[in-house]
């Protein structure tokens, strides 16, 4: 039932569509996601990542409407992590004499996933004659764990990136211009923000190793594969890799009873009097890794919450969690701290503490009213967030 797509002369596309997937460590999914897998015909049978096991029956039998999957030679591993390695195991059930490709680093992570074999590490610059293809490696460590590598076919002018250049959406399509590009572009760009966001140092590195290898294609482990706007997505790395803000802010917080949501108005409301492009979330309703994707480009990002048992409400706890993790760490960051409060402004300096370690510049205290929010307290709230977004302008000119 399960069919593959001939994506070039010999290559096919054995991957997994999880169309029903949502979230993956953290970040949402609605349109669902793709895991795919790569079939090289030539002298030797290649099947570049394997997908996640739970797909591997699906990836099997995508494999045999092209070969007997127990004609497979060579499984190259790109990335361990279990959603590109986790059917290497189901495909080794049936192709045992198979002989496994992966990084130096990978194969540390195979043999405790899978126990001793005959594992075969490549480095950046080593090479695999198939036949009439030669692959080449190219360690890509951090992007997205420290085992990554990529694989380039210069007779296909092909790479098989793994994680980068991906983007987490299930499609009836494979190529990029066959779906709607600016639907996958947002897509790439909350993939970076929510994966890549913590290693741009070393993306930017391995965009600079593979830009300038003749290339029409980039088969991605996850997503629509890039043919006719490579430009577009190497474009859109290179502006994430510098995580060079822009003139933008986001307004995020908790509520209890609509004081601390009171203040987000009026910070939102001076950012926006600015001419500050801005957005403003409820923790409660909201999606953390669209907060997080917005949060990359954010000049300026406000966070509030009121102080419930001496620290800050659970929504917001999860999420200054996520916060922590993935906050760009470039200058020039500008955080406000900001809430509502009883007894204690626990909750205020927890943010502000958060703000710190994430290296945000905080130009004012973390500003709390006590018991209640007041025309006043906003107005006071206003007139600072003018006053930071004017000094910061004034600054650049
Ligand atoms: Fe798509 Fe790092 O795994």
């Amino acid at each position: 039932m399960f069919k593959a797509t001939k994506i070039r002369e010999d290559i096919y596309w054995v991957g997994a569509l999880e169309w029903e997937e949502r979230f993956i460590h953290g970040v949402s999914m609605p349109y669902g996601s793709t895991n795919n897998a790569y079939l090289i015909i030539d002298e030797k049978v290649v099947l570049i990542d394997t997908c996640i096991g739970s797909h591997a029956s699906e990836v099997i039998e995508r494999i045999s409407d092209v070969v007997d999957p127990a004609s497979i030679d060579i499984i190259v591993s790109n990335h361990s992590e279990k959603d590109h390695a986790g059917s290497i195991d189901a495909v080794l059930a049936v192709a045992p004499q198979a002989q496994v490709v992966t990084s130096v680093k990978g194969e540390a992570i195979l043999r405790s996933y899978y126990g001793d074999r005959d594992y075969l590490p490549m480095r950046t610059g080593d090479t695999l004659s198939i036949g009439k293809r030669t692959l080449h490696f190219i360690q890509t460590p951090m992007v997205h764990w420290p085992d990554n590598m990529v694989t380039w076919s210069p007779y296909d002018k092909t790479l098989f990136s793994n994680d980068a250049f991906g983007q987490f959406i299930a499609t009836s399509k494979r190529f990029d211009d066959e779906v709607d590009l600016g639907v996958v572009l947002a897509c790439a760009t909350k993939y970076f923000a929510n994966i890549l966001t913590p290693y741009v140092k070393q993306t930017a590195k391995a965009v600079e190793a593979v830009e300038g290898l003749d290339l029409d294609t980039i088969a991605p482990a996850h997503g629509v594969i890039w043919r006719e706007h490579i430009g577009d997505i190497m474009g859109l790395y290179k502006r994430m890799c510098a995580a060079k803000p822009d003139d933008a802010a986001v307004v995020v917080y908790s509520s209890m009873y609509g004081s601390t949501q009171r203040m987000a108005a009026a910070i939102t409301e001076a950012f926006m009097a600015q001419g500050v492009s801005v957005r403003q979330y409820d923790l409660e309703i909201s999606d953390i890794s669209q907060i997080m994707t917005d949060v990359f480009f954010a000049k300026y990002v406000a966070i509030g919450c009121p102080t419930h048992n001496m620290t800050v409400l659970p929504s917001m706890g999860a999420f200054l969690a996520y916060f922590k993790g993935l906050a760009p760490k470039t200058k020039d960051r500008i955080g406000i701290s900001f809430g509502t409060y009883g007894w204690s402004d626990a909750a205020q300096r927890e943010i502000a503490s958060t703000f710190q370690q994430a290296g945000y510049e905080m130009p004012i205290a973390p500003f709390s009213e006590d018991w209640n929010d007041t025309p006043a307290g906003e107005q006071q709230l206003f007139d600072a967030v003018t006053g930071i977004v004017a000094k910061s302008a004034s600054s650049e000119r």
